[in-house]
């Protein structure tokens, strides 16, 4: 009498060891093209010669509308105005880069990653954001809109009379 024991699943079955080897060459693949695109970001960065990029100028709108003690978000800057005109903000939470938001019925801007919350003026009111919000060099164009310079940083008491 013959007896059959059931044959045990191993590395061995063909398309098993089949799936595994495609497995992995996918993984291998996925690590040299993210090795790749890595190493190339830095050379283009070297063969330019420049650091990175700088954020090209923001179009922050018209400022009609914008009440003092008021803020309105666009994009990664807000237009911000109190009582000695307008100013903009860059809305880069200065802990770990997360984009705080204006929030109106606090009067604050809200991190949503850790909790860091500004006043209107940028100031860190609380949270683990080590200082306030960069402000950020504003100009009024021949239109009438306000424009941001996201790489230019200018004192906080910077302000555009209205
Ligand atoms: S990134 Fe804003 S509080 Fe951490």
């Amino acid at each position: 009498m013959s007896q059959t024991t059931p044959s045990k699943a191993s590395s061995s079955d063909p398309s098993r060891r089949g799936l595994l080897k495609g497995l992995g060459v996918f993984t291998w693949a996925c690590l040299v093209a993210a090795a790749g695109l890595g190493i190339g970001a830095v050379l283009r960065l070297v063969s330019s010669g420049e650091g990175p990029a700088t954020p090209g100028p923001v179009d922050l709108g018209s400022p009609s509308g914008l009440a003092v003690g008021q803020a309105r978000d666009v994009g990664a800057v807000a237009l911000a105005r109190d009582g000695e005109g307008y100013f903009a903000l860059s809305l880069v939470c200065p802990h770990l880069g997360c984009r705080p938001a204006w929030h109106q019925p606090s009067g604050r801007f809200l991190c949503p990653c850790h909790g860091s919350s500004f006043a209107l003026d940028g100031a860190r009111l609380s949270g683990p954001a080590p200082r306030g919000l960069s402000h950020l060099a504003l100009e009024k164009s021949p239109n009438g809109s306000l424009i941001a310079r996201p790489g230019s940083e200018v004192a906080p008491t910077t302000r555009l009379k209205g």
